[in-house]
């Protein structure tokens, strides 16, 4: 595609109309630095779609006047790097084209309220009512299949997500990690704006926030009067400095595991804004599901994608099951079932294969689990609430530094209720029959009776759910998809683009 400046509304209409092909679009206010570069290059290199930028600098999203004449202006050299750097076309529309004076049904979004109450939501009021307005015109005219963002304002960036779900757009947000300078200062149109001297604030500032970071992953904590303190002793102007919840903006609580520490400093007649996002643990995926939902095979390609621990519970249960058959123990006898249980480690290793291995005590036991004599006790086993109880523990365990996908029944439910990510894979009776009948028949050629199997998930799904021990339950939290009709690849990457839209990239393996 040659490269292509449209300059009116109508010209992307016409432009949009005639494509054939998905939009990847990348919002801008120009001025265009290097986080401007990755975004639009990471998307170009993300898929096949048409990459198109957008230059408007939106009067709506300015406080006053003044700041916004300020702001700064270089479009020749805006159109020489967005194209450099693989956009496929750039839209460049002037106010009235965006905001025609004599257009009645301009909507005029509010942001949300809960969203604007923290941060730069406090001082800049209407701002984040102007994104809104402006993003949600943009999105009306392009309609983009993805939206990239920048994570550096957060904030917006938490907003708009919250915009597409009200407005149940169909578009996809992917955004990138706050692109930074050599000096540690996070990239931003305003820094050109800034004296050598105020730059050094700002660099201060953002190594006090780094400092943080550090302090919290040895202490677990942060003490917020302190770096004020030593901020104000730095001449530092400081209009904000929050703990907060990531995701509501609240105060952050102890029990949250990701938090953002956010600032906002004024550095003569310019405001910057800076974050670090801190964390106690790797992030955790919890898939829970019923039989046949196919949650092993997605669980394993996700651990595979995002580079996570895969944390089979199942072949826990199974290790276990084989370990009572071979000392012969009395599982119904408590003080025997006890004993051995206080004598027993079971660990998961990475082979040359690139798959995992379980051992129990040192037994390598990956295929003997597999046999039909362990199939066939396994679920009684796992009833067992001594049992049920050791193995939730082990679990607990070895996700204590996080950075694992975990799946069973009870993982979002019971073993980790605090996951960043739940989902509750479940396909329909049919489907799940229809995979049974087409797993048992590459095994063995016999004709299998589709209602029999049907008939047997049905009844395995009632006992699972009804169980008195760790039924099999959707956590309140957790997103349900339904894979009827898709191939394990489409789920696996729907889970990861749920990470990857709800984990800041900047956390993502953060202590790998
Ligand atoms: O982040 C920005 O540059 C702007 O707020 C945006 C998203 C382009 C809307 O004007």
């Amino acid at each position: 595609m040659n490269n292509i400046i449209l300059k009116k509304t109508k010209e992307l209409d016409n432009w949009r109309r005639n494509l054939k092909g998905e939009i990847n679009f990348i919002p801008t206010m120009g001025n265009l630095h290097d986080g401007h570069k990755k975004l639009i290059s990471t998307a170009k290199n993300s898929n096949f779609n048409i990459n198109l930028v957008s230059i408007f600098i939106n009067p709506l999203q300015f406080e006053n006047k003044e700041d916004l004449e300020n702001y700064p202006k270089s479009i020749d050299n805006d159109i020489k790097i967005a194209f450099s750097h693989g956009a496929d076309a750039i839209f460049i529309p002037s106010t009235v084209d965006i905001y025609p004076p004599n257009e009645k049904n301009i909507d005029y979004l509010k942001a949300s309220k809960e969203l604007t109450s923290a941060l730069c939501g406090l001082k800049r009021t209407g701002h984040f009512d102007g994104v809104c307005t402006v993003v949600y015109r943009l999105l009306n005219l392009v309609k983009p299949k993805n939206l990239y963002l920048g994570e550096k304002d957060w904030q917006q960036l938490l907003i708009l997500k919250n915009l597409i779900s009200e407005k149940k757009l169909n578009i996809n947000i992917k955004s990138i990690p706050t692109q930074r300078d050599i000096d540690g200062i996070p990239f931003s149109s305003r820094n050109i704006l800034l004296s050598k001297n105020e730059r050094k604030l700002i660099r201060l500032f953002s190594d006090e926030l780094f400092l943080a970071k550090n302090i919290f992953k040895q202490e677990k904590k942060i003490n917020l009067k302190n770096i004020t303190k030593k901020l104000k002793s730095n001449n530092i102007s400081i209009e904000y400095l929050e703990h907060l919840n990531p995701y509501t903006l609240e105060r952050a609580h102890l029990k949250d595991n990701i938090s953002i520490l956010a600032g906002a400093i004024i550095c003569g007649k310019t405001r910057l804004i800076d974050h670090v996002f801190l964390m106690k643990r790797n992030p955790i995926i919890a898939i829970d599901g019923p039989a046949g939902s196919g949650k092993s095979t997605v669980t394993k390609l996700i651990a595979e994608k995002l580079k996570l621990l895969y944390l089979d519970t199942g072949a826990m249960y199974r290790a276990l099951s084989w370990f009572l058959i071979r000392e012969k123990i009395n599982y119904h006898k408590k003080n025997e079932l006890n004993k051995l249980l206080e004598n027993i480690t079971i660990v998961f290793k990475s082979n040359a294969t690139g798959t995992q291995d379980v051992f129990i005590n040192d037994y390598c036991v990956t295929e003997e689990i597999r046999s039909p004599e362990i199939n066939s006790i396994v679920s009684k086993i796992s009833s067992i609430k001594e049992i049920r109880q050791y193995l939730v523990e082990e679990q607990r365990k070895i996700g204590e530094s996080g950075g694992l996908v975990a799946e069973g029944r009870d993982i979002g439910s019971t073993v980790f209720p605090d996951a960043e990510l739940k989902i509750f894979l479940t396909a329909s009776i049919d489907e799940r029959a229809k995979r049974r009948k087409t797993e048992l028949e590459s095994k063995d050629s016999k004709e299998i009776d589709f209602n029999q199997l049907k008939e047997l998930i049905k009844k395995r799904d009632f006992e699972d759910s009804n169980r008195e021990i760790s039924p099999l339950i959707k956590a309140n939290d957790a997103i349900e998809l339904i894979t009827d009709g898709y191939s394990i690849n489409e789920v696996a990457d729907k889970i990861v683009d749920f990470y990857n839209e709800k984990i800041p990239k900047e956390v993502q393996n953060q202590y790998s």
